[in-house]
């Protein structure tokens, strides 16, 4: 097979000197969907956030490989450039930022253009808005200021269908979100996919239902920063069936 797309190897973190991942490996090929489940507190946001390279967070040990390129002391904006892409958990509200002058910024970032026309990005986004069902007054309005969670996540999957990304993490809500919400990136993942077949995905969600429409290739299990238990979709069942006990460390 080809070179992995992302390859973490016996990845260990800190964040404020306290451990927090211990050891992951994980391997992502193109084209490919893995599935991130566990408890809270597991450690999943911040896997994603340190293969963004959030600066809050060390690695004391082990590789971040992009194809084949260790890239553990890139910063945010080289990762996005080379096609990285995350979707926060909890997306902050930018007033006076609307959804185009935004995406504009992140398109130019991404490309490593220092600008893009306004009518560049207003081709994209309208095409984009229609494919995805999206009133195109939406692109006006501040990013995620009182954005409902239909529209948060709506907004996550427009980024990414015009980021184009070669690795998309999106960390999902684990609460207040309708069954429409989670098919919006469901049906939003694969439609992305139908246009960049080689974006590899790596979704956080404790929601079984979005991994039914997602249909990961691959499930994960993370407990105590360390990946516990890989497995098909299948895992997802289980786990819904009977939660992360069986997977947790033995206390007294
Ligand atoms: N910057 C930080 N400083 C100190 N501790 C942190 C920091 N970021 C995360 N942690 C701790 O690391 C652990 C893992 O947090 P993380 O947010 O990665 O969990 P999670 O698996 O995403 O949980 P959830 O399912 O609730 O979203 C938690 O105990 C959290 O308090
Ligand atoms: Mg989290």
């Amino acid at each position: 097979m080809s070179e992995p797309l992302l390859e973490l190897r016996n990845l260990h973190v800190e964040a404020d000197g306290a451990s927090i991942l211990r050891g992951v490996d994980l391997i992502v090929h193109e084209g490919e969907v893995h599935a991130l489940m566990g408890p809270n507190g597991a450690g999943k946001s911040t896997l994603a956030n340190v293969i963004m390279g959030h600066p809050g967070y060390v690695v004391t040990e082990g590789d971040i490989l992009l194809k084949g390129e260790n890239i553990a002391s890139w910063t945010p904006d080289q990762r996005a450039r080379a096609g990285i892409f995350l979707a926060f958990q909890y997306p902050e509200a930018i007033s006076g930022v609307s959804v185009v002058q935004f995406l504009r910024q992140a398109i130019a970032a991404r490309k490593g253009l220092s600008e893009l026309s306004v009518l560049e990005v207003r081709l994209d986004l309208i095409e984009w808005m229609d494919r995805l069902g999206m009133d195109p007054a939406f692109a006006e309005r501040h990013l995620n200021d009182g954005f409902s969670g239909g529209e948060r996540k709506r907004n996550e999957v427009l980024q990414m269908a015009l980021l184009e990304p070669a690795l998309a993490l999106l960390d999902e809500t684990d609460s207040g979100l309708d069954i429409d919400a989670l098919r919006v990136v469901a049906r939003g993942v694969r439609t992305v996919r139908d246009e960049n077949p080689a974006m590899g995905v790596v979704v956080v969600t404790h929601y079984v239902k979005l991994l039914e429409e997602i249909e990961p290739d691959q499930v994960h299990i993370l407990v105590d920063g360390k990946i516990v238990h890989s497995g098909g979709a299948e895992l997802a069942q289980l786990i819904e069936h009977e939660g992360y006990d069986a997977w947790r460390p033995v206390s007294l």
